[in-house]
């Protein structure tokens, strides 16, 4: 079975958020399960490859030619499409990603036709559900990609009748995330409770009633972790390595963590994109009750420049007692990982979360919302502590239980976990079987 996963970010090419850590570690898992996985990416600016090939497609009616790159990294071969509108600096955050996005979809689609299956990811890719055999992974239903039905109907040269409210009208306008849904044959998402969260208008985005007519083909497959990548007893990042049967070296990672941030234990962390799903906003109403009660807070990642302003002022008001360090880091991120007594992941919704998952594997326990794919990684009061309401309080609940229980026996027990890529790569082999199956 030949699947082409047609995605904006994969690992180690171009990372942005957790959507590239999967696009690069389940076509590696796939393998030995006989799927022979390719990574389609934009060529994004700065990513060498070799060339070799070009693509022919048509957009807003004209021919138009793209150059193929071709790289393999770790046995996986990812390809780079050259279209226009790439070879920038950034993946996302330009004036016309709708339409540089949609330009790569199209030339994917002709691509396509020399595989079994798409696998695409978000909506950047979701157009080629409309292209051609498709999987749909949704990895977050807040970014859904809408656009101007006149630019879109004129750039794809898709038919008008598509312009429906059961196909890709949306309050007006074209939805592309819509028509990942509607039009592919199965759709995914990274956890059995964020699969559950979106078809109530809680959490559905706005897209809760096209998901729940499509429940059907819908399923939560939980995202794995690179075991490789991440690893305490081979992380080159960590000052000794360790295992749970000799976690010795962990003390170590916590006087390091100590030193390079220059707080007093117990050193709470934050790793991630400073974004408004990330529950922010109850770190900061939460901070003056943490550090009166004793506790630091290391704040690690960049983004939304409120929120990092107001990290910013604290860490200036609060020497030794706050760190921000704005910047996507690894190997600080993985010291916090190995070294902090507690992670904290706050978030108001969570598709599956990742960093979670990488701090029990370090032994460090999270306390994080019982939200998606938090709920179903982390075991409440066992390797870690959930908390259920989104208030200050819910967090500061969380962090309290997690030292009475005692947060060192929590960590430990998490490092027993698996949370490898081999059952969830099974799951979408099963799915990849059915989508090739259907008789739509
Ligand atoms: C998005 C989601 C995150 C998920 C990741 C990979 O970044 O916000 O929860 O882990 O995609 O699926």
């Amino acid at each position: 079975m030949r699947v082409l996963h047609v995605a904006p970010e994969a690992y180690p090419l171009v990372k942005v958020g957790g959507l590239a850590d999967v696009v690069g570690a389940l076509p590696k898992a796939l393998r030995p399960l006989g799927v022979e996985a390719e990574v389609l990416l934009p060529w994004h600016g700065g990513l060498e490859a070799r060339r070799v090939g070009e693509v022919l497609f048509t957009f807003a009616g004209r021919e138009e030619v793209a150059p193929l790159g071709e790289r393999v990294e770790g046995g996986v071969r990812f390809l780079l499409l050259g279209v226009e509108g790439f070879g920038r600096e950034r993946v996302y955050g330009y004036p016309d990603d709708q339409e540089r996005y949609l330009r790569f979809a199209l030339a994917a689609g002709r691509l396509a036709q020399g595989y079994d299956l798409v696998h695409a990811h978000d909506w950047t890719a979701a157009l080629l559900a409309l292209l051609a055999p498709t999987v749909y992974t949704i990895h977050n239903l807040a970014h859904q990609g809408l656009v101007d039905p006149g630019p879109f109907f004129h750039w794809t040269g898709l038919p008008w009748n598509l312009f429906h409210i059961e196909a890709l009208e949306y309050y007006g306008q074209v939805n592309l995330m819509k028509g990942g849904i509607v039009f592919a044959r199965r759709v995914t998402t990274v956890s059995p409770s964020y699969a559950e969260e979106i078809k109530t208008p809680e959490l559905g985005m706005g897209l809760d009633g096209v998901l729940r007519r499509h429940a059907g083909k819908l399923k939560g497959i939980l995202n794995g972790l690179d075991l490789e990548v991440y690893d305490p007893a081979q992380d080159p990042h960590l000052p000794a390595p360790y295992t749970r049967e000799d976690p010795s070296g962990k003390a170590l990672a916590k006087a390091a963590f100590r030193e390079k941030t220059g707080l007093k234990p117990p050193i709470l962390a934050y790793v991630g994109r400073l974004d408004f799903q990330k529950g922010l906003d109850l770190l900061q109403a939460a901070l003056p009750r943490l550090t009166e009660l004793g506790f630091s807070l290391y704040v690690q990642g960049v983004g939304e420049e409120g929120l990092a302003q107001a990290f910013r002022e604290k860490a200036v008001a609060h020497p030794g007692r706050v760190a921000f360090l704005e910047a996507y880091h690894e190997p600080m991120a993985r010291l916090a990982y190995a070294g902090a007594e507690a992670l904290l992941v706050p978030s108001r919704f969570e598709p599956c979360g990742l960093v979670q998952m990488i701090a029990q594997r370090y032994g460090t326990p999270p306390v994080a919302r019982a939200v998606g794919g938090l709920k179903d990684t982390v075991e409440d009061g066992r390797t870690g502590v959930l908390f259920q309401s989104y208030h200050p309080e819910g967090l500061l609940y969380g962090v309290l239980r997690l030292f009475h229980l005692g947060a060192e026996a929590l960590g430990l027990r998490g490092m027993e976990k698996d949370f490898s890529w081999r059952g969830p790569a099974l799951a979408y082999h099963g799915v990849y079987r059915e989508a090739l199956n259907w008789r739509g």
